[in-house]
């Protein structure tokens, strides 16, 4: 708390609000006793500049493009870090000593299987589902599997769900997969390193032998680590506000699954993807910036612009590297979705629309060109982020509901519709 006060003047009448400071950041005017001394509410739709939470996971400077996990550059922890370490992180607060680092892996690695039963639940499905349909159904059936870790109040319960979730997110995303091309399910093998294993059951069948390529899995392993937490964004507020009422971690999870799925959110990597196939050629990227431009046009560059960064996506940098690192591993030297991909960036960066509002180049603008070479059909892109966000989903969960001064979640609104009126009875209307 500083010693500092907002005023705020309503009329003739005025009060003090304390300012709380951050480590870093922008300061907040704490206005939770708003409505008892004056009466009104605030009006933020989108939450555009309201803090929802007091948090020590994530850090973003948006205008500066960084992002912290834990206090620890992005850019050092996909460099030098693996998955299961910034896992970790974000859950206990620290980087693990290796005998920690060893024992996380292994709890986790205990955790892949899935109950046998659960297979079965998936043959409920069209072979034709979108696969984040899947998700958001068996994500949440996970509470009816394993109810022995649904008691919030036990930390002990807690880090049981939260290492099942990390383990098995992996196992349900490929199953889906699996399951829509009709392919045998392929167990964990516990051998692999995360991502491998993920690879592994993805893309192995039982007819022959699979190797899982290091440098794919290397890369993999570095996709999930820059999508592993983002601080306050759609998904996570949802699955902390679907959370607040005391709701079982495994449905809050599935919560988060079902807001991450929307395009402009989760679904903008698929939409990316589906955007440079649809301008398709370098001649026709100026005609589709100018689209963008247009105010009575809907079409958006998708993988462009972001809420909070107002500068380059410190992940997009990442991945653009990752994506020519993949490219090249696989061999793959003419790949006409990355040359307009490269244009259209080229054009963006400079052309005054995109300039003066800021809108640079997000995560989501590589990674549909890299998980496609890496074997994955678009409808997957968004569960690959589902998969890797989970721990950043869990430890913002976590870290709720072990704060003492936590509350249910429960907005305000500003009422427009009718005042009080009689019923008027049916056949006088
Ligand atoms: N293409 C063209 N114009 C855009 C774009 C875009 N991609 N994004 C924003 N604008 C314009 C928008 O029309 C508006 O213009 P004006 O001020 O003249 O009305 C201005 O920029 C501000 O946009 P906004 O929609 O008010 O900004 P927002 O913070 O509400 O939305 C966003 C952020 C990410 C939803 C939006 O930039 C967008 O729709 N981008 C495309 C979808 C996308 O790539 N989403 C992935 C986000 S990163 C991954 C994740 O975190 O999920």
């Amino acid at each position: 708390m500083s010693d500092q006060n907002a005023t705020l003047t309503l009329g003739d009448r005025k009060w003090d609000f304390p300012v709380k400071n951050g480590t870093i950041g922008p300061d907040v005017i704490d206005i939770a006793p708003l409505y008892k001394n004056t009466g009104a509410f605030t009006y933020d739709p989108g939450f555009t500049s309201t803090a929802s939470c007091e948090s020590k996971i994530t850090y973003i400077d948006g205008d500066e493009g960084t992002l912290l996990y834990r206090g620890y550059p992005i850019e050092q922890l996909a460099e030098h870090g693996d998955f299961l370490e910034t896992c970790y992180l974000l859950l206990y607060g620290e980087l693990p000593t290796p005998v920690q680092k060893q024992d996380f892996d292994t709890r986790v690695t205990r955790h892949t299987m899935l109950h046998e039963q659960m297979a079965r639940f998936f043959s409920g499905f069209r072979r034709d589902a979108h696969p984040m349909a899947i998700m958001v159904g068996v994500v949440g059936a996970l509470a009816a599997f394993y109810h022995d870790s649904t008691d919030i109040s036990d930390p002990h319960q807690r880090m049981v769900a939260s290492l099942r979730m990390v383990a098995k997110m992996p196992t349900i995303a490929a199953m889906a997969y699996k399951y829509s091309i009709g392919q045998p399910f392929v167990y964990p093998n516990n051998e692999l390193g995360y991502a491998a294993n993920f690879l592994n059951m993805c893309f192995s069948v039982p007819a022959e032998k699979y190797e899982v390529n290091p440098v794919l899995a290397r890369a993999m392993d570095r996709i999930f680590i820059l999508h592993a937490d983002h601080e306050q964004n759609a998904s996570t507020s949802t699955v902390r506000l679907a959370g607040s009422s005391g709701a079982n971690p495994f449905a809050c999870i599935a919560a988060g699954i079902a807001c991450l799925w929307g395009p402009a959110h989760g679904g903008a990597n698929e939409a990316a993807l589906n955007m440079l196939h649809e301008i398709g050629n370098l001649d026709s990227v100026d005609k589709y910036v100018a689209k963008a431009k247009d105010k009575n046009d809907p079409f958006r560059l998708m993988g462009f612009g972001h809420r909070v960064y107002k500068n380059y996506d410190p992940r997009a940098r990442i991945m653009q590297t990752t994506c020519h690192e993949v490219l090249n591993e696989l061999g793959i030297k003419d790949d006409p979705a990355l040359d307009v991909a490269i244009e259209l960036e080229k054009i963006a960066l400079s052309d005054e629309y995109f300039v003066e509002k800021k809108l640079y180049p997000n995560i989501d603008f590589y990674s549909g060109i890299t998980l496609r070479a890496l074997g994955f059909p678009a409808e997957m892109f968004t569960v690959l982020f589902a998969l890797a966000r989970t721990v950043g989903w869990i430890a913002q969960w976590k870290e709720m509901v072990e704060d003492p001064s936590q509350r249910i979640g429960r907005p305000r609104q500003l009422y427009t519709g009718a005042t009080q009126r009689d019923y008027v009875d049916i056949n006088k209307r």
